[in-house]
């Protein structure tokens, strides 16, 4: 028995494989294209584990696709591969609509042709899990309540667009086809092995150079923040126990706007990594121009996962975030490693000369 995993290089999709063969789960096929976002020294930990078979490919190269399914029979596929920057998405998004639609599209076509020349018992246990993002839901006003499932799509960005097409793509192949789909729709996850572009690794990094630490518009916008080990938890009980065909929100029930979140790592590295010159870290906020289109709230409503599988976030945003910049600080060579080529020049285009 197996399982393939595709964007298993990337942040979540790591994080996901590593914890899921500590725990003992079955072996794991990789698939990722390795796109500035992709790294394989997130999987260095695995080398030479048998367990573990890393292809280098495309979602939506339907040959490869259909190839690795026929000569694996994975049991499950688990689908983390996408595009997943949202300033990116703003600044390009043909790569959303490639590889988050129509390669979510053909994996689920490849996917679906496997399955229907199962035999009976494996068919019934066979699993799609798609993972998805809670900005699929759109924004919230200060006092709506969080995303429950039931919540409309209504995506303002390309990314949170490309994310909600990809979901009904999901949708669509289980009433129509009856693909065995599950879905999980999660909040802003933060941890170990996260690009330095987002929000939280980018402050730490910025921090520690005596960079500004850019927040966009007031900073007021807020993010439910959930530890990445969390949402691979979720990932793995929903797999387990998830219904078919349903979706299941799994979040940190850690609502902060982004000023709180980085005042926050402001001062967890003034006192683990204190500035040379004894001042806060917090000295080095600059509010820079806010996002197109930037969505003022989201809030996840995740007791359904919580009452059918018995799933809840272990870690405060107090705690991950104590974990995940002891991991930054422990790892000063692999942020170095990601920091080249491509993304110097993406940063360069986002925060021009801010120095950020
Ligand atoms: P990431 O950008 O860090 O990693 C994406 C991975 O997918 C990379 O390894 C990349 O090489 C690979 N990939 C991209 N295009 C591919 C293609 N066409 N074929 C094969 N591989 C490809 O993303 P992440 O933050 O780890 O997110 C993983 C998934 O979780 C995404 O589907 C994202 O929408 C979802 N999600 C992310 C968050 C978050 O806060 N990061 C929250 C909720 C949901
Ligand atoms: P990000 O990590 O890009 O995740 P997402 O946009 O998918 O939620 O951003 C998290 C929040 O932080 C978002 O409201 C945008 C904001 N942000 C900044 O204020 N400054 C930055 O440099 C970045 C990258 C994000």
């Amino acid at each position: 028995m197996t399982i393939l995993v595709t964007g298993g290089a990337g942040f979540i999709g790591a994080n996901f494989v590593l914890d899921w063969l500590a725990a003992g789960g079955e072996p794991v096929v990789v698939l990722d294209k390795l796109t500035y976002a992709g790294n394989l020294d997130n999987l260095a930990a695995l080398r030479g584990d048998p367990r573990l078979v890393f292809v280098h490919g495309d979602i939506g190269d339907a040959a490869l696709v259909s190839g690795l399914l026929g000569r694996h029979a994975p049991r499950a596929v688990v689908h983390f591969a996408a595009e997943s920057h949202v300033d990116r998405s703003i600044a390009d998004p043909e790569a959303f609509i490639q590889t988050n639609v129509v390669g979510t599209y053909r994996l689920l076509n490849a996917a679906l042709t496997h399955w229907q020349a199962l035999p009976r018992p494996e068919a019934a246990a066979f699993r799609f899990l798609h993972v998805s993002t809670d900005e699929v839901y759109g924004s919230l006003a200060p006092d709506d309540p969080p995303f429950a499932e039931t919540h409309p799509h209504q995506p303002n960005s390309p990314y949170s667009a490309s994310k909600a097409a990809s979901d009904h793509l999901a949708r669509a192949w289980f009433h129509t086809y009856g693909l065995p789909v599950l879905t999980t729709n999660c909040s802003n996850n933060y941890g170990p092995f996260q690009f330095p572009e987002k929000l939280i690794p980018l402050i730490v990094r910025n921090a520690l150079a005596g960079k500004t630490l850019p927040i966009y518009g007031d900073g007021g916008n807020v993010r439910d923040w959930i530890y990445v080990a969390d949402h691979c938890a979720g990932v793995r009980r929903v797999l387990e126990a998830g219904r078919p065909g349903e979706i299941y929100n799994l979040g940190g029930n850690q609502e902060k706007t982004n000023l709180d979140v980085v005042r926050t790592v402001c001062a967890r590295l003034d006192a683990v990594r204190p500035r040379a010159d004894g001042r806060g870290y917090a000295e080095q906020i600059a509010f820079v121009k806010d996002r197109a289109g930037h969505d003022r709230r989201y809030g996840i409503d995740a007791r359904k996962a919580e009452r059918e599988l018995g799933w809840r976030p272990a870690e405060s945003f107090e705690t991950g975030i104590e974990k995940t910049i002891a991991w930054y600080l422990g790892h000063a060579e692999w942020v170095e490693k990601v920091t080249s080529g491509a993304y110097r020049d993406w940063m360069t285009q986002q925060y021009g000369g801010t120095g950020a």
